[in-house]
């Protein structure tokens, strides 16, 4: 019988890849909760209106990317992002109640039917932050400055922060008039998707990936109009400040002015992450600012900002760089003692295993240096003085130190 295999697009995520999707999550809820941020989990299927109106009719999502299925006479959609989900959540919970700042962050499945290749993906995970209630643009960089500080517990670097703001609605329309009068002329040579977007959606001609329309849009005149600051004064006094703050938290980024982002919901600020370990899908985050969206969704006039990052592109870059040693392995032929040791490790927080089955100290060392990354010897000598001798399981290096003082221990091997 033919075998069913897997749908095109989507993977399963087996068990040798599982410690870097804990890894992920874990550090998650760690790096998330310490800027009071609160999990949130919503459906994986929505109302496609909701996709439709969030989201927008002009996107690419919308128009050619969602699986949408009808059930009771309902078109449902699952769904391609999250932000439309928890904004529909926030608004139907009365969470504008909440005392604002409200921070969300989420982890899970998404679907959008797109092309597959390397780092594009039919069902893909996310993990994702929104904030909502603040209009100052100290919200926007505390949410730049948590993806980067997640990033940074992921261990990855060699990433570009690009920053650029979109403006409010009217700079917006005044931007989108010249921008236009400065293509029309060039519109016959555009590609079949510029030419569809060129009325609907004239920002988003900005990033089309087609040579022919990359090279029209250098034209100096369109230049012009895309390098000028088409952003009114108030909107240019946001951005100046955010840049400002992320100076004083060190948070390095480059001003992308053809930075426009897919989905229709943002103003002002928006922001990529891009890794330079990536082949062409290499935006391992997104976000930006959206006011206007819970009002939009029905909801009371509430800023908001946000991103999300995907988690298979973030897993390709941590790759094999997780460290599943142990910290610890307890060598002794005293059970009671290595019992006793082991489990005052892990009450500290220090993974650690002793040998159960009390084999030969040469057998323990070799257990060992498979599987942690100190060992902690507990020989006759060790116990009779009170002692325990660390050897560092890299470098062979040995030291002594007081069983009495674990702290001295922890400084060690932590
Ligand atoms: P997005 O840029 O569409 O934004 O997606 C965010 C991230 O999800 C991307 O940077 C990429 O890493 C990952 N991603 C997107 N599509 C795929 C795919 N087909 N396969 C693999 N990974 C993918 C949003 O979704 C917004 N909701 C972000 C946001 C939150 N803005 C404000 N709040």
């Amino acid at each position: 019988m033919a075998i069913i295999k897997v749908q095109k697009g989507t993977k399963d995520i087996l068990p040798d890849e599982m410690p870097i999707w804990h890894f992920m999550e874990q550090k998650a809820l760690e790096v998330f909760s310490k800027y009071g941020a609160r999990e949130i989990r919503t459906p994986i299927f929505e109302a496609t209106e909701l996709f439709a109106r969030g989201v927008g009719d002009t996107t690419d999502i919308v128009n050619k990317e969602m699986y949408t299925f009808e059930k009771s006479e309902r078109s449902l959609t699952l769904r391609p992002e999250n932000t439309a989900g928890v904004v529909r959540a926030f608004i139907e919970n009365g969470m504008h109640r909440l005392s604002a700042p409200v921070k969300l962050w989420y982890k899970g499945p998404m679907f959008r039917y797109e092309r597959p290749q390397a780092g594009r993906q039919r069902q893909f995970h996310q993990v994702g932050v929104e904030v909502f209630g603040i209009k100052q643009p100290s919200a926007d960089a505390e949410v730049i400055m948590m993806a980067v500080d997640y990033l940074k517990a992921l261990g990855l670097n060699d990433l570009t922060v690009e920053l650029n703001s979109l403006g409010c609605p009217s700079c917006r329309e005044e931007f989108k008039r010249h921008l236009k009068d400065v293509i029309r002329p060039y519109l016959p040579q555009l590609c079949e998707d510029c030419q569809n977007r060129f009325e609907k959606n004239p920002l988003r001609l900005l990033d089309c990936k087609s040579p022919e329309c990359q090279e029209i849009y250098a034209k100096p005149e369109i230049q012009k109009v895309i390098q000028g600051d088409f952003i009114c004064e108030e909107c240019s006094n946001h951005f100046e400040e955010l840049k400002k703050y992320l100076d004083i938290l060190g948070v390095k980024y480059e001003r992308n002015k053809l930075l426009v982002r897919g989905l229709d919901y943002y103003n002002r600020t928006v922001f990529e992450i891009k890794s330079n370990n990536l082949g062409s899908q290499n935006a391992v985050c997104g976000g930006g600012r959206y006011d206007s969206l819970v009002k939009n969704l029905g909801g009371e006039d509430t800023p908001a900002i946000g991103f999300a990052m995907g988690m298979e592109r973030l897993a390709a870059l941590i790759g094999d760089k997780l460290d599943e040693h142990l910290t610890a392995y307890v060598i002794s032929n005293n059970t009671e003692e290595a019992l006793k040791l082991t489990e005052e490790l892990r009450n500290n927080g220090i993974s650690a295993e002793f040998d159960l089955t009390n084999k030969k100290f040469v057998k323990q060392l070799e257990k060992a240096s498979k599987v942690a990354k100190y060992a902690l010897i507990l020989g006759e000598d060790e116990i009779a003085k009170n002692e325990i001798t660390v050897k560092n399981l890299d470098t062979s290096e040995q030291k002594t130190v007081s069983r009495q003082n674990l702290n001295e221990l922890k400084c060690m091997i932590i």
